[in-house]
């Protein structure tokens, strides 16, 4: 009889590209739902599993840990995030945790400015007033909105998607770059974009533009809250593809409400999938459903990444993108 192969459970739909990969080598479990499962089912999914691939929509935690059983040695997250995985549960039982970094920077950073040309030049009211029959001809100011070139971008958060965002900006914008990562300078972002490093409070106040790229920990839940919101300046707009707690939904909606900031692009969303009605009612906020990595490019990377990270660690190696060591 042949060795039995390490058993691998995709608790969510991954492109072939990762899959084939671990098809190759192992026996594969794979959530028959189409979507994600609620923690009774996840528990009885994972039970016997050497690997987890799960997504940013399943709470990994130490029950899931051990309902997996002693054998499981990794949870690749398909995903940059991973504030759905208790580390600290994981490194308590010697579970590696891995996740897919580099290759989503891309495509993240065109959504920020995807987002942020929709929101400046209003082109979704644009869009629902052409088709609502309402374009009646040019008119002198009709939906006017500011311009981008030359504005002050400010990055709160330098990691890759950060730098990425402000290169993007500076160079195909011509946008001034300022930045806070926990008071962290890159000299070779000033040296390169003249990007300046300042604290939060003056990325708040001088920022016409704000982009929010930090991950979602104790720390960074509400950021970004009325204080912040009232400090921008009334032109601002707000970016926020990381993760949707480190916005205080509600002043966020009470801001935009109010005209204290001209717009916001949203990405993700304090409870999501849910989405506050109010916010959905307002004008001058663009959203988008939580696919600010969705290009095709990048999701294949995202599945050969984490496949990747599978492989090493059952075949004994380290894994290649450990988020804690
Ligand atoms: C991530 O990777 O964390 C994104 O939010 C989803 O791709």
């Amino acid at each position: 009889m042949g060795e039995t192969k390490p058993l691998v459970a995709i608790t969510c739909r991954v492109p072939e590209s990762g899959l084939r990969l671990l098809e190759a080598r192992y026996q594969i479990k794979r959530n028959p739902s189409e979507q994600p499962l609620p923690a009774a089912e996840l528990a009885r999914f994972v039970k016997g599993a050497h690997a987890i691939l799960a997504d940013l929509r399943d709470k990994i935690d130490a029950r899931i840990l051990d309902a997996a059983g002693k054998q499981l040695k990794i949870v690749a997250n398909y995903a940059v995030g991973y504030d759905n995985i208790d580390l600290a549960a994981a490194l308590r039982r010697k579970v590696a945790v891995t996740n897919t970094p580099g290759v989503l920077t891309e495509a993240v950073a065109e959504h920020v400015f995807a987002l942020l040309a929709a929101v400046a030049r209003r082109i979704v009211e644009a869009d629902r007033f052409v088709r609502q029959g309402r374009f009646q001809g040019w008119e002198p100011d009709l939906f006017v909105g500011p311009q981008l070139g030359g504005k002050t971008l400010g990055v709160l958060g330098l990691g890759r998607i950060g730098t990425r965002v402000a290169r993007l900006g500076a160079l195909g914008y011509r946008m001034k770059i300022i930045y806070y990562d926990r008071g962290q300078k890159s000299r070779q972002l000033g040296a390169e974009l003249g990007a300046e490093a300042v604290s939060l409070r003056r990325l708040l106040t001088a920022s016409d533009i704000l982009t929010l790229h930090v991950p979602l920990t104790p720390k960074t839940r509400h950021l970004i809250g009325r204080t912040e919101l009232l400090s921008m300046k009334k032109t601002a707009i707000l970016i926020n593809t990381s993760r949707g707690p480190v916005v205080d939904e509600q002043a966020l909606a009470n801001a935009l409400a109010g005209r204290v900031i001209f717009g916001a692009g949203i990405d993700v969303f304090e409870f999501e999938p849910k989405i506050s009605a109010r916010l959905l009612k307002l004008p001058n906020l663009v959203v988008t459903p939580h696919i600010a990595s969705a290009t095709a490019e990048a999701r294949d990377q995202m599945a050969v990444l984490a496949a990747k990270n599978i492989i090493s660690v059952l075949e004994g190696r380290l894994p290649l993108d450990p988020v804690q060591s």
